[in-house]
């Protein structure tokens, strides 16, 4: 269930970042057409990484200017290279191969290039989008050779990307992101934009400090004073999106085992793989026991058949009954975009 109000407010938090030039919603995070007019109309730009994603931001949000949508896909097949250009998206290239392999499709275009400034961020290993282990960007060590692809391509590169991590709230990490891409622009005289990507981490748990969004505002701005030349981009996805989605289920049966004291949703990673992909924490109460005290520890799993399918470890909660609807907290973002039909149950369906 997603609360528009709560996404839109999130989106205008972003979109009055006085250091920002562009404020671009990663749609990968949530994907709903009501979330992304919401964001649109908040004056959002989108950064899209498959043609679908393109395709949906455009079928939703009719009108939109195509300069709006930077489509950023790492090893995407030739042909969805060759689409975005005859569609007038902007284009980030990840790798020096496409412009080596596929020069011509180059000629005369604007482009944007994602570099691996080589150092990770994020809450979780398999989020953390820098180092040779991450198959992302072109590498630090290879940036030389960026203006002599892009000059025998005729190409130009109007912009330099990094999207280091998600999920963290390491203010200075984004100011050292702009650093290392100002150095690889020193080389590359075309550049005027400088796009930091995303990564704004949401609090997990209840009193845990939000990231300092005025203090990010601050520190960019600092660093555009200091560099002129560059207009400054972000694209976060998890910011704008995760507080503003709950999954709500119902309890289907009750069990005791030894020490542990389970309790089955009617839905589960089937509906939200977090949990079980990188151990992330989602706030669970019971709806229908708002004002009872909450006496016992839980664990609480869903139907599917693995014994990842877990939702919470070790939860205190009321005693919770067959029939009972349990909210699942900050399941805006990566939520619904990756759910499965595992097992063949269909996930939670979406309303707003
Ligand atoms: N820009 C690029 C190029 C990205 O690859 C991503 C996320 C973003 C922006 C938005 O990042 P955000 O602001 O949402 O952190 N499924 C994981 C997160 C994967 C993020 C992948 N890239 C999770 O549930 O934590």
């Amino acid at each position: 269930v997603y609360d528009l109000a709560t996404v839109e407010q999130h989106a205008r938090a972003i979109g009055s970042m006085k250091s920002l030039s562009r404020a671009l919603y990663a749609i990968k995070a949530n994907s709903h057409p009501g979330v992304l007019r919401c964001v649109a109309a908040a004056g959002l730009s989108f950064e899209c990484v498959s043609r679908q994603e393109v395709e949906r931001v455009r079928e939703s949000v009719p009108g939109l200017d195509p300069d709006r949508i930077l489509f950023t896909p790492n090893f995407a097949p030739r042909s969805e290279y060759e689409w975005a250009l005859a569609e007038g998206v902007r284009l980030t290239v990840d790798n020096l191969y496409v412009l080596r392999a596929w020069p011509e499709m180059f000629r005369g275009r604007d482009l944007f290039v994602r570099i691996d400034t080589g150092q990770g961020h994020g809450h979780h290993q398999h989020v953390r989008t820098a180092g040779a282990h991450s198959k992302f960007g072109v590498p630090l060590f290879e940036a030389g050779e960026l203006a002599a692809a892009t000059d025998a391509a005729g190409a130009r590169i109007v912009g330099l990307h990094a999207h280091t991590g998600s999920g963290h709230f390491d203010v200075p990490s984004w100011v050292e992101t702009a650093k290392a891409l100002a150095g690889v622009a020193e080389g590359l005289p075309s550049v005027d934009t400088l796009d930091l990507g995303g990564g704004l981490g949401v609090p997990d748990r209840p009193g845990r400090a939000p990231l300092d969004l005025a203090a990010l505002d601050r520190a960019l701005a600092a660093f555009r004073e200091q560099h002129p030349r560059f207009q400054l981009w972000l694209e976060p996805g998890r910011f704008v999106v995760a507080a503003g989605g709950v999954l709500l289920a119902r309890v289907t049966q009750l069990k005791g085992k030894g020490a542990f004291r389970y309790r089955g949703l009617a839905t589960g990673m089937n509906s939200l793989i977090r949990p079980a992909l990188y151990g992330a924490y989602h706030e669970i109460v019971n709806l229908t026991r708002l004002d009872e005290p909450a006496e016992h520890v839980f664990t609480i799993v869903g139907p599917i058949c693995e014994s990842g399918d877990v939702l919470g470890h070790d939860r205190l909660l009321p005693p919770s009954r067959e029939g009972d609807v349990l909210l699942v907290a900050n399941a805006g973002a990566y939520g619904s975009v990756m759910s499965s039909h595992y097992n063949l149950r269909p996930p939670a369906g979406e309303i707003t």
